[in-house]
This record gives C-alpha cells, sequence and structure tokens, in this order.
C-alpha cells in the first residue's frame, strides 16, 4: 500500500509577477524550512515570531529545520489568541526583531494560525519599511485561507483588521502532519472555509468533499487517497487563482466573504468568544446565505440550499442560529452589526449570494429590509 501512496508535496503557485510565490503542501514538509530558505535568500538570518500552544508543539521542528540548513534564528513567542493583534503585542514583537539586528534581506517566519499570520506579516509589512516573510501555517483555517494572499493586519478597538497591510509572503510552508495537533474543533472550523470554496466556486469539489471529508479529517494518507492534502491544495489553488486575478479586492476576491456578512454578525455578537469560532460562525453564515438565495427567484434552488446545510451539519457544523449556545442574539442586534460591518448605501446591502452550489456572485442591491425580515423569520424558527 505504501509503495502507491503519494508523498511528494504539492505545488500551488500565486501569480503575482516579481511578486509570486509558491505554496508547498504536504506531510512533513518543515522539515525542509531551511533548505527552502537558503535556496530562496542565501545568507539570511530569520525570525520566528509564533504562540505559546505552537511553540509547544512546533517550534522544535522549525528551528531544527533550520539549524539543519545553517540558518540563523531568533524568535518571540506571544500569547496564543486574538488578543494578540493588539498594538501591544504587535510593538513588542518588531522591537524584538528589531533588537534581533534583522537587516533588509532576512526574513520573518510566521509559525501559527491566522493570528500569528496576520500579526507576523504585519510586522514584516512595517519594520524597516519592509522585510519579506515565510509564512508556516498550523491551523487548517491558516493553511487553507489566512496565509495565502498577503492580507495582514491587527485589531482596532473600532473592530477587527481594521490595521493592516497588503504584504505578499514570499513562501507558504503547510505541513498537513501539524493539523494532526489541532483541536477537532478548531479543525472543524477551518473546515467550514474548505467548504466555502467548494460553496462558491467548484460543485465538483464541493462533491468531492461530500464523499471525502472524514479522510480530510482523519489525514495521514488513511485510505491511501492523502485527501486533506488534496483539500489543501485545491483550496490554495482557488484562493492563488482568485488573488492573482484580484490582488486588492476590488471585485472578484470578495466572493471569498461568501458567509461572512452573517457570520461576522455573529462573532460579534458573541463577542468574538469560544462561544462561537469564525468557522462555525461562517457555517451558519453560509447556510443563510443560501437559504436567503433560495427566497430570491431565479437563484439557488431550495434542495442545492438544503444539500449545503446537510453537508455542513454532517461534519458537525453549526448551520442555524439556534445551533450557537446561550441567548440568541435579537434582530436589532444582528442587524446593527451588518450594517456595522458593510457600508448600507440607501437602504442596500452588499452581499454574496449564490446561483447553485459552486455559482457565488456580488450582488449590491440587497434591501436591508429584506435582511430583516428573513432573520426574523430564522429566529423565530424552533
Ligand atoms: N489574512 C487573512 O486573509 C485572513 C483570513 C481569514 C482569517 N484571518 C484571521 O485569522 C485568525 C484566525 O485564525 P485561526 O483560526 O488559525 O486562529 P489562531 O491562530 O488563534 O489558532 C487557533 C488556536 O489553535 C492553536 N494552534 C495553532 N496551531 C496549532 C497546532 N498545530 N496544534 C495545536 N494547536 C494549534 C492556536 O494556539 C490557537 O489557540 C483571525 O484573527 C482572522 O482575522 C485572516
Ligand atoms: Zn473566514
Amino acid at each position: 500500500m505504501t509503495a502507491t501512496v503519494r508523498t511528494d508535496p504539492r505545488l500551488v503557485k500565486v501569480s503575482l509577477g516579481a511578486r509570486s510565490y509558491d505554496i508547498v503542501i504536504g506531510r512533513g514538509v518543515i522539515a525542509a524550512l531551511g533548505t527552502r530558505i537558503a535556496e530562496l535568500r542565501p545568507g539570511a538570518k530569520t525570525f520566528i515570531v509564533t504562540d505559546d500552544n505552537v511553540a509547544r508543539y512546533v517550534l522544535a521542528d522549525a528551528e531544527a529545520a533550520l539549524s539543519r540548513a545553517g540558518v540563523a534564528a531568533n524568535r518571540a513567542i506571544v500569547p496564543a489568541g486574538e488578543a494578540s493583534k493588539s498594538y501591544r503585542v504587535f510593538e513588542q514583537v518588531c522591537e524584538a526583531i528589531i533588537a534581533a539586528h534583522m537587516e533588509r534581506g532576512d526574513l520573518v517566519v510566521a509559525l501559527g494560525g491566522g493570528v500569528i499570520g496576520d500579526l507576523a506579516g504585519f510586522a514584516a509589512a512595517v519594520v524597516r519599511r519592509g522585510l519579506d516573510y515565510v509564512q508556516v501555517p498550523t491551523t487548517l483555517l491558516a493553511q487553507v485561507d489566512s496565509s495565502v494572499g498577503g492580507k495582514t493586519a491587527i485589531d482596532s478597538a473600532h473592530g477587527k483588521n481594521l490595521i493592516g497591510a497588503f504584504h505578499q509572503p514570499i513562501l507558504v510552508l503547510a505541513d498537513t502532519a501539524l493539523l494532526d495537533t489541532l483541536s477537532v474543533r478548531e479543525f472543524r472550523a477551518g473546515y467550514a472555509e474548505v467548504a466555502k470554496y467548494g460553496l462558491l466556486g467548484d460543485a465538483a469539489f464541493f462533491a468531492w468533499l461530500e464523499s471525502n471529508w472524514r479522510d480530510v479529517f482523519l489525514g495521514g494518507g488513511s485510505s491511501g487517497c492523502f485527501a486533506r492534502e488534496q483539500a489543501v491544495a485545491m483550496c490554495c489553488g482557488a484562493k492563488a487563482a482568485i488573488v492573482a486575478r484580484d490582488e486588492r479586492e476590488t471585485g472578484e476576491r470578495a466572493l471569498l466573504n461568501l458567509g461572512h456578512t452573517f457570520g461576522h454578525a455573529l462573532e460579534a455578537a458573541c463577542g468574538f468568544s469560544d462561544r462561537l469560532l469564525h468557522g462555525e460562525a461562517i457555517a451558519i453564515g453560509m447556510a443563510l446565505a443560501f437559504e436567503f438565495s433560495a427566497r430570491r427567484q431565479g437563484l439557488v434552488s431550495k434542495a442545492d440550499a438544503a444539500r449545503a446545510a446537510r453537508h455542513l451539519a454532517e461534519v458537525g457544523l453549526p448551520t442555524r442560529i439556534q445551533d450557537v449556545p446561550g441567548k440568541p442574539p435579537s434582530v436589532d442586534q444582528l442587524m446593527d452589526l451588518i450594517a456595522q460591518d458593510k457600508k448600507v448605501r440607501r437602504g442596500m446591502l452588499t452581499f454574496i449570494l449564490v446561483r447553485g452550489i459552486g455559482g457565488a456572485f456580488v450582488e449590491p442591491g440587497v434591501d436591508a429590509r429584506e435582511v430583516r425580515t428573513f432573520l426574523s423569520e430564522k429566529l423565530a424558527e424552533r
């Protein structure tokens, strides 16, 4: 069996002219971190930014890989969690990078989930007016979404991700074996973003996920098919293609926000706490976006909306507002949060809607009153 199993890393290219880079996906690829960096930037020093959870599981392997290739490494370990995307922690990270004498030409290494990728990427964007950096994503969400595309940010008191920069990495190394230590809940939340790529633009991929999701969760080439690697590669390929066409989100990149308007409102209503993880909120948001689309003539059928929700529920994700533990938010609260998240122009909201599974599009003319009626009905359901 093992003889036929594919173990070569998969490569996905993000084509952005002089700023193009590779995404390398596979079990164990972190072992090549040092050699890949030495090849890309001979003689460069590195500075690893990670969090205290990831440090426990992965830091030793990352440092060993750098050291084997003769690449010097310093590091900063920040507390795990969204609270580290703050001015205070950002300042500490920037000062530590400068104190380690990182010069132009040296490299920051973001070793962690989306929090670390956003924080370290933003530090790299601004220290010495811009250092190059490498993403080593360690959560499923980071491997399929946040590590690719160059959006970096920290949070403001006014909202998430409001202080940031577009800064592309020079390499993404997605070691799928690192996901083995992730909690099932975190893995599942990341899976919502995996399903999102099928739902927004690739019906065949969605059908493949319906048949293969168990192997994606299991990992390890359990059925000899390396479904997890296949899924990460498909998602990265889809995101890379969209980013290559619309790096700064002036159009098509907005499709990646499928489910995010409803989802962000629910996340905010829960205070961005463990009560509802981002991916869980997005799962509910996508189910709502499909249902909302199904109410509009000529868009997705009720059967396809039900099919989308069924798959999300099958993997254990929430799909209804009632699935959020605790007291449900009110319609007024949700509408206020949606209005804060999005600009309302003359009572009209922009939503990502769907014509079918794999058929998302940007609809700028959604009447806020229609959304209110829809949410009232949803909240009244038992
Ligand atoms: N830049 C973008 O394009 C983009 C896109 C989507 C999300 N994001 C951002 O990503 C962040 C969320 O990312 P996330 O879900 O990866 O959260 P995260 O980075 O907080 O990671 C989730 C938890 O898993 C732990 N963890 C990470 N890797 C682990 C491993 N291999 N084993 C065990 N535990 C591990 C972390 O310590 C943390 O406690 C948010 O801040 C969001 O704004 C950015
Ligand atoms: Zn998301």
